[in-house]
């Protein structure tokens, strides 16, 4: 089954209200009339609002790179669906592996932030991937079914149709090391499987499973070519235009 594909940029903790309105611009030029897959810009927080003005009228999507459950509160640091929504965002990436490693989220709280946006009509686009240690260890399905499931608990089927996946080796993430086309192949299908047992098949043939982890405009395109890869979560590749521009483009071999 075909998926529509969708390319996202995740620009991290990078960009100046300058940079990433250059950016901006230059990424909706190299979309202009492209209708068959979707792009999404994850900008930080403090221009996801100018960012998602300049793109209005481009057909690009716009996350958040976490977000909070809550609609308000005590929550210092945190950004709530809401306030995404009212910036003009309309998903936000959760339990993307830095949130992992280096803030300590772990699956109990990341599985709040998904139903955190559900809730208020955010897509998620939820991160699972293994360590290099869990990787040779042998452990990547258990880690992966572990995050898949602590995840999704208590999201509804129709709440699942919308929701988007990535996955995302952290040995591969930042590090130039791609998983090769197998190794990625190998654990999209093992996710797509396990949400058809999570769920049913029919929603696990609709759902979208991104690779992320140094993908790059010379490996974009064996990628796309996998069954079940639907698209990309990019980061240093996202932050040059011409580079994820190649990427959006990518070729179907
Ligand atoms: P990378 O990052 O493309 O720089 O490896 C991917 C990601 O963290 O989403």
């Amino acid at each position: 089954m075909k998926r529509r594909p969708l390319l996202a940029g995740n620009w991290k903790m990078h960009a100046t209200v300058l940079d990433a309105c250059h950016l901006a611009a230059d990424i909706a030029k190299t979309c202009a009339g492209l209708e068959d897959r979707d792009v999404v810009l994850a900008p930080p927080f403090t221009v996801l609002s100018q960012v998602a003005h300049m793109v209005a009228e481009t057909g690009i999507f716009i996350a958040a790179q976490n977000v909070c459950w809550e609609a308000e509160g005590a929550f210092t640091g945190e950004i709530s669906p809401l306030m995404v929504l009212d910036a003009g965002g309309g998903a936000a990436i959760v339990g993307h592996s830095e949130r992992r490693q280096i803030f300590h989220e772990d699956n109990a709280l990341i599985n709040k932030r998904v139903r955190g946006a559900l809730a208020f009509g955010l897509i998620p686009i939820l991160c699972v991937g293994e360590t290099l240690e869990e990787r040779e260890s042998g452990q990547t399905f258990k880690v992966v079914e572990e995050q898949v499931r602590a995840g999704l608990a208590g999201v509804e089927t129709a709440d699942m149709k919308e929701t988007i996946l990535a996955y995302e080796p952290v040995w591969a993430i930042g590090t130039g090391k791609t998983a090769s086309t197998g190794q990625a192949q190998e654990v999209h299908a093992f996710i797509r499987n396990l949400v058809a047992d999570i769920y049913e098949k029919d929603i696990a043939d609709q759902v979208r499973i991104l690779y992320g982890g140094s993908v790059k405009p010379d490996n974009i395109d064996v990628l796309m070519a996998q069954e079940d890869i639907d698209g990309a979560l990019v980061g240093g590749a996202a932050l040059n235009a011409e580079s994820f521009g190649r990427i959006i483009h990518f070729q179907e071999i």
